[in-house]
């Protein structure tokens, strides 16, 4: 009903702008004023968490994005290798699994099917496995050693919006707390990133505050036969999830590279007029590959390609090469998908409204796949 939706359209509205909330509540109870973690309900103690030896994450659709972040957030903070895999090919390649590896299982709804018959192998082979889940008492985090709680509330829209930048708090809170429990000596660079994270729901309510041109932007964008998508970094997975949300959402072909990757083939796609989203890297410790993506923004410019750029508020260095620019508020280049990402869904959202689709109920789709 329109009261179930507070006076919005559809629940994807609603959830897209409840994402300030949803990242807040997902923090709340668990970062100290001192900036000490308490995640005691992940039930996997200390000294458990200190012989992981190995971290493999294990998702689908939306849930696997967040997982391609986590990787470069935990290696980063916790230098264990940490690998990722879409559930559905996980158990089949015969992975190797022990009892010092530590399995992250994402899935919002704890029901999809690929993922729970992936966390049941993994328990098999005697990892201990945490679920990062949305909804309680499901069956993913029951079958689990752990879980970990993002507290989105109910998601009603089918394409994930919230619940994807609250699997991302809970990934850095892993993080950053295997980081801590293990006292590594970059506890300075740690507690920085704490303090950070404790600052996104301000940040996530400041992009909701500016999106607005994206939606003029995405409307002249309607009859596009297909629209690219580039990243580096944190922003590759940025990228691919803005590609997900263009297919769900608006039926739309759309395809994400990691920028580097350009060269290698897809360039060869880039004709006059062809639209690409560019994820720009923060300026903040990470200035080579921001160098190396504003030179892939101008190749792919001089032939033809109409560029889109998501950058930081105060960039000016990609601003002659932008034909339309998106500023996002300036935050650490490992947090930088929780406020890079709301542009892309507010941009495959509103495509999909030009295009009369519903998108709450895309065509083809379920909340969750229950199937193998
Ligand atoms: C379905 C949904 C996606 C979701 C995926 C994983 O395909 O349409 O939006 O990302 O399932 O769902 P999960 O509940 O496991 O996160």
């Amino acid at each position: 009903s329109a009261a179930e939706k507070s006076g919005y359209d559809y629940f994807m509205l609603k959830e897209i702008v409840e994402q300030p909330q949803a990242v807040a509540d997902t923090l709340l109870g668990r970062v100290g004023v001192d900036g000490t973690l308490t995640l005691d309900e992940m039930r996997l103690a200390p000294s458990e968490l200190r012989e992981i030896e190995k971290i493999v994450i294990i998702a689908c659709g939306t849930s696997y994005h967040a997982g391609l972040i986590a990787k470069y957030a935990i290696e980063h903070w916790c230098r264990i290798p940490c690998e990722v895999e879409v559930a559905s090919e996980f158990r089949y390649r015969d992975p190797i699994l022990d009892r010092q590896t530590m399995v992250i299982a994402i899935s919002q709804s704890g029901e999809s099917m690929d993922t729970l018959m992936a966390v049941r192998y993994a328990r098999e082979q005697r990892a201990r496995v945490l679920a990062i889940c949305n909804v309680n008492g499901s069956t993913i985090p029951r079958e689990s050693d752990g879980v970990l709680y993002t507290h989105a509330g109910p998601e009603v829209g089918v394409a994930a919006t919230k619940t994807f930048l609250t699997q991302l708090v809970a990934c850095y809170l892993v993080g950053l707390y295997l980081a801590q429990v293990r006292s590594l000596k970059f506890g300075d660079e740690i507690n920085a990133v704490i303090a950070q994270l404790a600052n996104m729901p301000a940040q996530v309510e400041r992009v909701l505050a500016t999106v607005g041109p994206v939606r003029e932007l995405a409307h002249s964008l309607a009859d596009s036969g297909t629209v690219l998508f580039l990243g580096r970094h944190v922003g590759y997975p940025v990228a691919l999830e803005g590609a997900l949300k263009l297919k769900e959402l608006a039926y739309m072909h759309a395809e994400a590279f990691a920028a580097g990757e350009l060269k290698h083939g897809p360039i060869a796609l880039i004709e006059e007029g062809l639209p690409v989203v560019v994820v720009v890297p923060s300026r903040e410790g990470r200035g080579v590959i921001h160098d190396k993506i504003v030179s892939n923004i101008q190749e792919i410019r001089a032939r033809g390609a109409r560029t889109i750029v998501i950058a930081e508020e105060g960039d000016e260095t990609v601003r002659p090469f932008a034909d339309e620019l998106i500023e996002i508020p300036a935050v650490p280049t490992l947090l930088q998908p929780l406020v890079a990402t709301i542009p892309m869904q507010v941009f495959a959202c509103e495509l999909a409204l030009a295009k009369g689709n519903d998108v709450d109920q895309p065509r083809n789709l379920a909340k969750s796949v229950t199937v193998e």
